[in-house]
Parts: structure tokens; sequence; C-alpha cells
């Protein structure tokens, strides 16, 4: 038989985007990338990208071409550490199971949905002085470290060190050039996390709770001190401000359509709607893997040894799957979205994100504020290609 590996062509080039354009408009690069080149390296990024729902799947769990293996990136630096998110097999999965009881269904009924009610109130009863407001620095970001500050078990960490922290982490991996003065500022924010951690696991060993942190600290095998500290790290990194940007897109995505929110209400489908807000902007929109064999695809060459990035924010506007996929609609009823990946590495966190949005955020806020409405006709601006989300949401609350 003929080695199958000579037949493919090699992947085609895109020049036409711009960094600029990942930054500003992203769907309108991928859904053109999707009709006319679905496989393709962008000069922009150097890399091959995957913008179809079928591929960017089969990229995040065919685990015999595509691994996570990695040992070279900016991210190793940036979080003082081989994280689990780098590894693939059973090194992958000791580090991911010591995590995995903190989200266990039960225990996101049972333990953390009160706890989320308790701060959700907390956090509304705060609001209800008001009138106009930005929800970003008044709920989105507040509730996001709030209830990180639990999962995760640090204590009393202040918003401003939490998000000062995931930001530290993001732009350390994603410092591709290894710029000295950008991992300043991750060394520091590093040394600060792991003096919290360390302090918190002392406590944690007297009191135990169901955070991440004491789950790990307390297996009676534990994995190793410098791997319960990246596993914090991703968990920083991955969730602070994720939970923040996709809690605003689905805001957004409601108060812009007033008949649909109505409908949610009406319906108490607010679990539909969470889920159309991870779709329409997916908060983390490309993942890298790394080609462990090289294979064909769609005729392409996909050399062995090539990082390429697995668009997720792409395949969730996948026209083969989504209708008008560049609309927010509420009462989809498909929900296959990827915005939380697939495979070995899905987020460990996509259940408890939901628990918080679908089951007291949403409720808890449109029953609290039943005319809350957009301040303005203008809309809310969008930022970020790996990372994306809005600048600002401002509203009126009565
Ligand atoms: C809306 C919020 C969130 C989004 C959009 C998000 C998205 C993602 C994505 C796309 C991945 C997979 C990356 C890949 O395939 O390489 C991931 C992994 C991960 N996420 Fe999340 N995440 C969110 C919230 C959370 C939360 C709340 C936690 C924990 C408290 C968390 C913990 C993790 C961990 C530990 C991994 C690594 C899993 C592994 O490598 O096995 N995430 N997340």
């Amino acid at each position: 038989m003929s080695d199958p590996l000579l037949t493919g062509a090699e992947v085609p080039i895109d020049t036409e985007t711009t960094l600029a354009m990942l930054e500003n408009d992203p769907a309108s690069v991928y859904q053109r990338l999707r009709r006319d080149s679905p496989i393709v390296r962008l000069a922009a990024i150097g890399r091959i990208v995957f913008t179809k729902a079928e591929d960017v799947l089969r990229v995040k769990t065919d685990t015999e071409h595509f691994g996570s293996y990695d040992t070279t990136t900016p991210m190793q630096r940036a979080f003082g550490g081989h994280t689990l998110m780098r590894k693939d097999g059973y090194e992958h999965l000791r580090e991911r199971r010591a995590m995995e009881s903190t989200f266990a269904p039960s225990c996101l009924q049972h333990y953390w949905k009160p706890q989320f009610e308790n701060l959700t109130d907390q956090l509304l009863a705060d609001l209800a002085a008001k009138q106009d407001v930005d929800l970003l620095p008044t709920l989105a970001a507040p509730l996001s470290a709030a209830y990180l500050r639990l999962v995760l078990g640090v204590g009393q960490v202040s918003e401003t060190q939490l998000f000062a922290w995931a930001q530290a982490l993001i732009r350390g991996a994603m410092n591709a050039s290894f710029d000295p003065s950008v991992f300043e500022i991750s060394d520091q924010a590093n040394a600060e996390m792991d003096q919290c951690f360390d302090a918190m696991i002392a406590k944690h060993m007297k009191t135990p709770t169901a955070s991440v942190l004491s789950t790990m600290a307390n297996e009676p095998d534990p994995i190793e001190l410098s791997q319960i500290r990246t596993s914090m790290k991703i968990c920083i990194g991955g969730a602070v401000i994720e939970t923040r940007d996709a809690l605003l897109s689905t805001l957004y995505g409601l108060l812009s359509n007033p008949v649909q929110l109505d409908q949610c209400r009406k319906h108490n489908t607010w679990g539909q709607a969470c889920e159309e807000g991870l779709r329409w902007v997916a908060p983390i929109q490309a993942s890298p893997r790394l080609v462990k064999n090289s294979l064909i695809m769609h005729g392409l060459h996909i050399p062995k040894g090539e990082t390429v990035m697995a668009i997720q924010a792409s395949a969730n506007h996948d026209e083969a799957i989504w209708k008008q996929p560049e609309r927010f609609d509420a009462q989809r009823t498909t929900h296959n979205n990827q915005t939380f990946g697939d495979g070995p590495h899905q987020c460990l966190g996509g259940g408890i994100y939901r628990l918080l949005v679908t089951e007291v955020v949403l409720p808890k806020l449109f029953t609290r504020f039943p005319s809350l409405s957009l301040k303005s006709d203008r809309p809310v601006e969008f930022k970020g290609f790996a990372f994306r989300g809005p600048t600002s949401l401002p509203v009126r609350l009565t």
C-alpha cells in the first residue's frame, strides 16, 4: 500500500488576515476561513488553524495524532513549572484526578450551590442601592472572584489580586518572544501565589474543605507540591477572567434581545441562555496542540512536530451545525458547543460555571431587577483574539 502521507497537499497560507482583524472581529475572519479554506496556515500568527467544528473536535480528541506534551512553551516559564495542560497520558490524568472531587455533581448541588446563592444575594443587595451601573466591575468581576475564592480555597485573596495573577499568567503564557519584562511580572505573581497556596495548605490540612487546593493537599497519596501549585495556577489563569467574560457575553445577549429574555423568564430556560452565551462568544477562543504523528486531513498534509490551533470559537459558529450562528438566540436547542473543549483536557470547571450562572445568577438577577435594561443603544465592544469578552456592560437597573 502506498504511504498516504505522500498524497497530501501542503496546507495553504492565508496572508489576508491581520492580527488586528483577529483581535477586533475574529468571527468575520473565521466565517471566511470556514467557507474558503477551513484548514489554513495564518501568516499573521505562523500557525495552522482548524476552523470547522468536526476538525476542531478531532484535534481535541484524536490523541494518536494530536497531543499536548510540550515543555518548550512560554507557559512553563510563566507558570513556574510543567502544568497538566501541557502533559499527556497517565502523567496528565494523575494530576487531573487530584482535583476532580471538587467538581463532582453531588458536590456541586449540595456543597457549592448554597454558598453561591449566599454570595450572589450579597452582591445583588449591594447593587440594589444603585441605578446606572457597568455590570463588569459591579457584578461579573466581583462574582467571579468571590466564587473562585471559595472553589479554589485561597482564603481572602482580593479581587484585584486574583485578576492581577490571572492576567500575569495569561500574558506570560502568550509571551512568544520570551520578553523578560513580561516574565518579571509573572515571576512576581508566582511568588505571591506560591506563598498564598502554602499558607492555605497549612489551614486546609487542619480544616479541610471541598475546594481544589484542600482536595489536592488532603489526598492520601498527594501529587507533588510543585504540581499542586501549577494546577492551582491553571485554574486561576483559566477561570477568573473567563467566568467574568462568559457571564457578561450572556447578559449582553439577553439584554439586547428582550423578547428572548422574556421567554427565558417565563419558561425558566436559563440553562439554554447560559449555553448560548458560551457558544456565541467563547472566552477562550483557541487551544494549541502538537502534531504527534503526521496525518492527512481533507487532503492536506499536517506535518509532525507542528504546533496547531484548534479554534473553538469558530467551531461554535459552524454553519453546518447552527443557523445564523452570529445571532444570539437563547431559545436554541442545539447545545454541543466546544467552549469547554473536549477529549482528555476538557475543562474541569464547565459544570461549576453552569451551576453558578444557570441555577443562581441569571434567575436571581432578573428576578431582583425585573426592568434591567441596556443603558445605551450603542453596541458593546468585545476585544481579544485568544481570550475574548465585552470590555464593559452599562445598564439601568430599575
Ligand atoms: C467560562 C469559564 C471557563 C472557560 C471558557 C474555560 C475553558 C477551558 C478550556 C477551553 C479548556 C481546555 C483547554 C484545552 O483544550 O487545551 C479548559 C481547561 C481547564 N479548565 Fe476551564 N474554563 C472555564 C472555567 C473553569 C473553571 C471555573 C475552572 C476551575 C475552577 C477551570 C479549570 C480548568 C482546568 C483545571 C483545565 C485543564 C484540564 C486538563 O488539562 O485536563 N475552568 N478550560
